[in-house]
Formats: structure tokens, sequence, C-alpha cells
């Protein structure tokens, strides 16, 4: 009688009592709802999960690559961060004073040099001679280009290998110290020229050398005079005793000792 009423389908049926109408499959249909029990051990990842992980793995990947800083132990010291800058070359960052200078010398020789000599400082072919890879300009010190500019140079000249025999003006009365210093600075740092640049002391110390000389100077002449050095320091060198440069400073004439205590500066 029990045993019926779980198989009988719903509508009742022989065995039943009045309002009693019951379906299995109704009646289990909360304990079949229910999952079966979870067992530990084997159960595969929520996918999102899996795809969440597998995002977070990559990206601290590429943080790491980007910010490890190399996994070194000093990576965050203050040092690191903020090294000591290296030293500027010419003070600071101002500008190099040779270019400064240079520069200033473009503009006066534009004004008094480049009608004979030419922008591109190679001159004219048997009248002007070349400054540019000349070896007068280019000498180790600017003791004969000086003289050339302040007095003006007349005769047979040999520049680069090639013969001239002309004439070029003094500048003695156009230009001063300072505009000579800069232009002959600027003809031994133009065209590929490297050499030293020349202050406006060392043109005032040549100046006053010259003074007494009223003509162009031949270039015989000016291979006499020591490329560098100033004329009545010519013979001092640094490596003198105080003794040896006293004797050298004797021997020299009464005129360039004159010259030479008035060069010092006041
Ligand atoms: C009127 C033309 C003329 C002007 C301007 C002139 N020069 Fe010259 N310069 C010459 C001639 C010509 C010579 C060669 C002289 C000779 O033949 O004896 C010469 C020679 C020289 C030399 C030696 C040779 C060489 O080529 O290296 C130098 C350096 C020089 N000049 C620099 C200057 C500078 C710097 C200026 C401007 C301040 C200047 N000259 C202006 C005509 C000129």
């Amino acid at each position: 009688m029990s045993a019926d009423r779980h198989i009988t389908a719903s509508g009742g049926g022989p065995g039943l009592d009045r309002g009693e109408a019951t379906d299995v499959v109704e009646l289990h249909a909360a304990v079949l709802r229910e999952r079966p029990e979870p067992i530990e051990g084997r159960e595969p990842l929520n996918l999102w999960l899996v795809v969440f992980i597998g995002v977070l793995v990559f990206w601290a990947g590429s943080y790491l690559t980007h910010f490890s800083g190399g996994f070194r132990a000093d990576e965050f010291s203050e040092t690191q961060i903020n090294p000591v800058p290296p030293p500027v070359e010419g003070g600071g960052g101002a500008e190099d004073p040779v270019a400064k200078q240079a520069k200033a010398g473009a503009i006066v020789f534009t004004t008094y040099c480049q009608p004979c000599h030419q922008a591109d400082g190679n001159g004219l072919p048997n009248q002007f001679p070349p400054l540019a890879g000349s070896e007068w300009v280019l000498a180790e010190g600017p003791n004969r280009i000086a003289r050339i500019v302040l007095n003006g140079l007349a005769g047979p000249v040999k520049v680069k290998g090639a013969d001239y025999n002309n004439q070029m003006n003094a500048f003695k009365d156009s230009l001063d110290d300072g505009q000579i210093a800069d232009v002959l600075t600027y003809i031994r740092n133009s065209w590929g020229n490297k050499a030293s640049a020349v202050t406006a002391t060392e043109v005032a110390a040549i100046r006053k050398e010259t003074a007494a000389k009223a003509d162009a100077y031949a270039a015989a002449e000016l291979e006499a005079v020591p490329v560098k050095g100033g004329g009545a320091a010519a013979g001092a060198s640094a490596s003198m005793t105080p003794a040896q440069i006293k004797e050298a400073l004797l021997k020299l004439p009464a005129a360039e000792i004159k010259a030479l205590v008035e060069s010092l500066p006041k």
C-alpha cells in the first residue's frame, strides 16, 4: 500500500487517500536540484580566475622588466638617482670662450679680411694667399701672424707651397688688440684649422714690441721672429730657474726691458 504510493504517477490512483496526489519527480525535485557533494583535490579552477592570474603574471613580468633597475643594490640610493653631474668644460655650461672669441672674430674677418682672403679662407690664386691650412696661420704661437696684421706683409712669401709676391696693408690703426686677437682666433679655428686661441694681452705685448716699426714686414724678417712666446720673454720658459731668467732678462736691450715692464699688469 505505502509502496504503491511512491511509484504512482500523479493524479492519484488506487490506494491513495482522498486528496493524496503525489508525483515522484515532484517529490524529489528538491533533492535533484542539489549538486553532488564536492570532492576536495581535483576540481578545475574557475576559467576567469585562470585568465586573471595569467594577466597578473604577465603584468608583473613586464613591470619587473621595466622597473627592476637590473636588481642592483644601489638602485634607489641617493647618488644613483642624483649622480654628481660631470664637470662641464669651460665653466658650468657657459659658452666655450674660444668659440665666443671666434664668433666675434668672424665679424672682424668679414669686414677687414674677407675681400682678399675670401669667405672660404682659400684666397685667390697668385694674388691672395690662403689662410685655410696655411702654415703661417697654424704656427704654434701668434707672434708672426699678429705682426702681419699689425704692420702688413709685402714681398715674396711662400704659403702652402705656392709663391706670392703682393702686398697686404697694416691694421695697426684700424683694429684694436681685442679685435686682432678675435680675428686671429677665428682664422686659427675655421675651415678645418685648429690652433690655440690668441689673447688681447698677447697682441698688446706684440704691438708694444713693434711700435717703432712703420713699414710692412717681409717674410724673411718674420722668419727670424720666434714662433712662440712674447718678444721680451721669448727666451724665458717655464723650465728655467729664476737665476737663468734673471740672466736672460739682463741680456735684453733696454727698449725690450722697457716694453716688458710696461706690459706688466698695473
Ligand atoms: C688687401 C688685401 C688683403 C686684406 C684686406 C688682408 N690681407 Fe692678408 N694678405 C694679403 C696678401 C696679398 C698677403 C701676402 C703678402 C705677400 O705677398 O707678401 C697676405 C698674407 C696674409 C697672411 C700670411 C700668409 C697666409 O696666407 O697665411 C695672413 C696670416 C693674413 N694675410 C691674414 C690676414 C688677416 C687676418 C686679415 C684681416 C685682418 C687680412 N689678412 C687682410 C692680402 C690681404
